[in-house]
């Protein structure tokens, strides 16, 4: 059989949930923001630095259980990961090798001949195995000041059914999206939308959909499979495959082609990063190094509008708009550390004229933005910089008014021709992986309060939510609610195992009458989909 392919069932260990968390800098130089350890299997956080110079040295230094701290010759160094927007602060993150046993650790910055440290008030004290998710105040003006101040919280477990059952499934989807990626005969870095090539023909690459695939991914290496061989190298082979369609000569001979073909061709049918961590600096700086690419089109395309994301309305849009800014924040800083400054401040410039046109899209005649795709969009085209993340009052309020699980309300796609539109797992599964960000958003904020506008959202899952009301984490008003939503979220993964085949397989869409899943057969973008609603329901971070 031409398409058939290799596939192997991965294997990945439980999800560790995050330690430590300060909510915002403030005037501290440097305060851990979050921190997990692994015994004898990986120590990573991420860190709050002010940008003194560019020149710094963060590390984080640790002593072993008998307390020997190796004459501070125990440390492991932090990189700079992202500029946190509208501050004078950046995050630097710090991922160790496999240390044996931690008992305590202080973070030490080296900037313009000073030294500054976060020891909390005597070193953070690392417990094993770790509890769920502590908070802590924000950083005060010394860092040695006010240690932070520490309440348990457990993330909701929402509904044990689905609790057990997704850890299943999440396996399954991940052998399913590998299966699709890379068929044999196919251009090195290929991923298949699906592998169906009659009613539908699904077997291309839609430019959006192998992004969010490569991003599952990504997330994968930086967490469940972390430092996995296999998966760096199928990000390899889709950063090749993406460098070349860069190349390709399209119909439109510009970079804004949605699809291509299984041997890196262009589509010509009618319409319409990462890998730092593995340590190969040289495939950063030299395969990766921005040149001509996506984002310079971006910068000087993205307000002639082009289709949406299911290629049929043409104009501006706010998922569109999201995922653009979110690229070019991101290309910004990786700009910044190949010493690309010239690229960095137009990206950054570019990003910030487009959070002005997406506040545009709120109605507030409606009360709700105007396309429910924005689910995916928030969860995917979000940054964890509060800009639309998925607790934002209006990304709620919409939630709340939209709750549709197909694709939008005037949708007629039935998978193959037009006709009536269906649920699609999909949509589906961004719906739980929202509900589930918002309540990780919560938590790490230490409190949520209910505005006007989230109004009807609370209402929802707490009878008695008024404007104003505050949920503070620890207590058990916080619980009862965030424990509503899980279950809200878990409603929306029981459709998904309802209407999954047996074996846990998911087609595109599944019919609005009978539930029985149909068109094409195991869409990557469904599994992977799944992946990160169930890591979203684990209470992961995600970035
Ligand atoms: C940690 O903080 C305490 C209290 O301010 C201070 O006395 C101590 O020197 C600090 N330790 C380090 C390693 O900076
Ligand atoms: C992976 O981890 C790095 C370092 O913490 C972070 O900068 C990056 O955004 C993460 N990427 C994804 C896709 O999770
Ligand atoms: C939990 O999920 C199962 C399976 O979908 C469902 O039958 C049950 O009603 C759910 N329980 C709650 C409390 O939502
Ligand atoms: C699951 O079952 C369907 C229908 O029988 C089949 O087409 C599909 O190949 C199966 N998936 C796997 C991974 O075995």
């Amino acid at each position: 059989m031409l398409f058939q392919t290799l596939c192997y069932v991965l294997v990945w260990s439980s999800l560790v949930s995050t330690i430590v968390v300060s909510t915002s800098p403030s005037t501290s130089e440097v305060k851990i923001q979050s921190y997990e350890y692994v015994a004898g299997k990986s120590f990573t956080g991420k860190i709050y630095v002010k940008n003194i110079d560019l020149t710094k040295v963060v590390s984080v230094i640790y002593s072993d259980t008998t307390g020997n701290w190796n004459n501070n010759a125990n440390l492991v160094k932090a990189a700079f990961s992202e500029s946190i927007s509208d501050t004078n602060y950046e995050f630097l993150t710090f991922s160790s090798t496999a240390i044996s046993s931690i008992k305590e650790f202080y973070i030490k910055y080296d900037v313009s001949g000073k030294t500054y440290y976060d020891n909390g008030s005597a070193n953070y004290v690392v417990t094993t195995p770790p509890p769920t998710t502590t908070t802590s105040s924000s950083p005060t003006s010394t860092a040695t000041e006010t240690p932070p101040t520490s309440t348990s919280t457990a993330f909701p477990s929402g509904n044990f059914t689905i609790s057990t059952w997704i850890k299943t499934q999440e396996g399954i989807s991940r052998s399913a999206m590998i299966c699709n990626i890379n068929p044999s005969e196919a251009a090195k870095g290929f991923i298949a939308a699906s592998l169906s090539t009659s009613g539908p023909e699904y077997y291309h690459s839609w430019t959006r959909g192998l992004a969010l695939v490569s991003y599952v991914m990504a997330n994968d290496y930086n967490t469940t499979l972390k430092g996995d061989a296999t998966t760096v190298d199928l990000l390899k082979d889709y950063a090749t495959y993406s460098i070349n369609s860069q190349s390709t000569s399209t119909a439109c001979n510009c970079l804004g082609k949605p699809k291509f073909n299984a041997d890196g061709s262009s589509f010509t049918g009618s319409w319409g990063s990462i890998l730092k961590q593995s340590g190969d600096d040289t495939y950063v700086t030299g395969t990766l190094k921005p040149g001509k690419s996506y984002l310079d089109y971006v910068v000087s395309t993205w307000s002639d509008g082009c289709f949406d994301v299911w290629e049929e309305a043409n104009g501006v849009h706010f998922y569109t708009l999201m995922v653009m800014r979110k690229g070019l924040i991101q290309g910004a800083n990786f700009a910044t550390r190949n010493g690309d400054t010239t690229r960095a401040s137009t990206y950054t410039n570019t990003a910030n004229t487009l959070k002005t046109k997406i506040d545009t899209f709120w109605s507030g005649t409606y009360g709700v933005f105007k396309k429910p795709v924005m689910m995916s969009a928030d969860n995917s085209g979000s940054l964890a910089d509060g800009f639309y993340t998925p607790r934002s009052d209006k990304i709620l309020a919409t939630a709340v008014v939209v709750e549709t699980i197909g694709r939008y309300p005037e949708d007629t796609y039935n998978g193959n021709r037009n006709g009536q539109g269906n649920p699609w797992y999909l949509a589906t599964n961004a719906y739980a992986e929202l509900y589930y960000r918002a309540i990780k958003e919560w938590t790490l904020a230490g409190q949520v309060t209910v505005s006007s506008i989230s109004l009807p959202f609370f209402k929802k899952f707490d009878m008695a939510a008024a404007e104003g009301t505050v949920y503070k984490v620890g207590t058990a008003a916080f619980n009862t609610m965030t424990q509503n939503v899980a279950l809200g979220a878990d409603k929306f993964l029981s459709t998904v195992k309802n209407y999954a085949l047996t074996n846990g397989s998911m087609s595109e869409q599944y019919e609005r009458g009978s539930g029985k899943s149909t068109r094409a057969r195991d869409l990557t973008w469904s599994h992977a989909a799944l992946i990160s609603a169930a890591r979203a329901k684990a209470g992961a971070p995600f970035t």
